[in-house]
């Protein structure tokens, strides 16, 4: 398998050799603080006994497992940490696929890239299912495609690319199709604090025995380097996770755990809500601009992303170099995600001159 660059990293550089200055709205890393909490027990961390240096449980520091099952209303046995949320989506995936019931992945179009690249990964092939043009699940769409041969459904909510956040009733039926031709659904909840609705809900409300729910606190916690994530699997599942994480991972990072469990227990909800208007406030900002630009876009539900497209001006990887160098702005192609918006761009809106970067956009598309 030949390792093929992320179109963001690519992206990312392109506009870091650029002359002018960028603004860069490439990838999804926040720009804002972590928990005073999580930075207090990362200092504590440094004077901790030789034994806190060494390997904790595979599956994960229990006290964190623990904190996780409180939150989700789940078994703590039924938990599993992993190297942020992309480890457990793996974990699932290959769960689904070493069953023997089939090699399909059913995949939402538009699409995290990183979906389709672990199906290849695991020998799986991915089909496609259309969205509503909100991003919306098309439960029809799923029904039509699903099959014998599927062994998967992937879902994502609040979802990268589009920001949307699937109604709940339409995720139960996209779970009883699944079970109806015995495949597993993965659910990603990692955007699970950024919903600007009010009104999202865990899948694992829906209390299927098909359904992994992954999720972490890379983008929460404003840590994305800490990787800490995990997947909450059904009884029936979990033992194959915890061998498949253990012998890829051996465990993941105690330091990173020990610092999530503290900031777990210490934050106040105010901090999830500050940055959440945060981007309340950028998405308005944001979309205040699309309009001035004549662009068509999706107010985002949620996650941290807007999708817009702009008149004549596709979003290829030519043309988001080109409003690198013309507009100062990066973004990522929508050919990137899928093929139901390639002629789309994301930005996505975790830097603070996301105003600044909207006027740019404004002034290179407006009249
Ligand atoms: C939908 C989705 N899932 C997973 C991840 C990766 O999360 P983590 O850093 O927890 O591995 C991202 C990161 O952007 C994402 O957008």
């Amino acid at each position: 398998m030949e390792y093929e660059e992320p179109k963001f990293f690519h992206v990312m550089q392109y506009a870091a050799g650029a002359e002018g200055d960028v603004i860069d709205m490439v990838s999804g890393n926040p720009d804002w603080e972590p928990p005073a909490a999580l930075r207090e027990a990362l200092r504590e961390y440094a004077d901790l006994p030789p034994d806190a240096f060494q390997y904790p449980p595979s599956e994960g520091l229990l006290e964190l497992r623990e904190a996780i099952a409180e939150r989700r209303n789940v078994d703590p046995d039924r938990v599993v940490v992993t190297n942020g949320t992309g480890e457990a989506n793996y974990l699932a995936m290959a769960r689904a696929f070493e069953r023997d019931a089939g090699d399909e992945a059913l995949l939402m179009d538009p699409v995290y890239p990183y979906y389709p690249g672990k199906v290849d990964m695991l020998g799986g092939e991915s089909t496609l299912v259309p969205t509503a043009r909100d991003g919306g699940l098309d439960v029809d769409a799923i029904r039509e495609a699903a099959s014998e041969d599927t062994a998967l459904v992937v879902l994502n909510t609040p979802n990268n690319p589009t920001g949307a956040v699937y109604d709940l009733d339409a995720l139960r039926e996209a779970v009883a199709v699944a079970e109806s031709v015995d495949a597993l659904v993965m659910v990603d909840e990692v955007y699970d604090h950024f919903d600007l609705t009010g009104g999202f809900e865990s899948a694992l409300t829906l209390e299927s025995d098909r359904l992994i729910a992954t999720s972490g606190f890379s983008k929460s916690m404003a840590i994305t380097g800490l990787r800490v994530g995990y997947g909450v699997f059904p009884e029936e599942h979990v033992g194959d996770a915890k061998t498949r994480h253990m012998l890829v991972n051996v465990t993941g990072a105690r330091p990173s755990q020990y610092a999530v469990h503290h900031a777990l227990a210490e934050t106040p909800s105010d901090y999830y809500a500050e940055a959440r208007d945060l981007l309340a406030d950028r998405v308005d900002a944001f979309t205040d601009a699309l309009d001035a630009a004549g662009a068509e876009y999706t107010r985002p539900e949620g996650a941290f992303y807007v999708l817009a497209r702009f008149d004549d001006f596709p979003g290829t990887m030519a043309n988001v170099k080109r409003l690198v160098d013309e507009a100062g702005v990066a973004g990522m192609p929508g050919d990137a995600f899928g093929t139901a918006r390639d002629e789309w761009i994301r930005f996505a809106l975790v830097t603070p001159r996301t105003a600044e970067a909207a006027e740019r956009l404004a002034d290179y598309f407006g009249d």
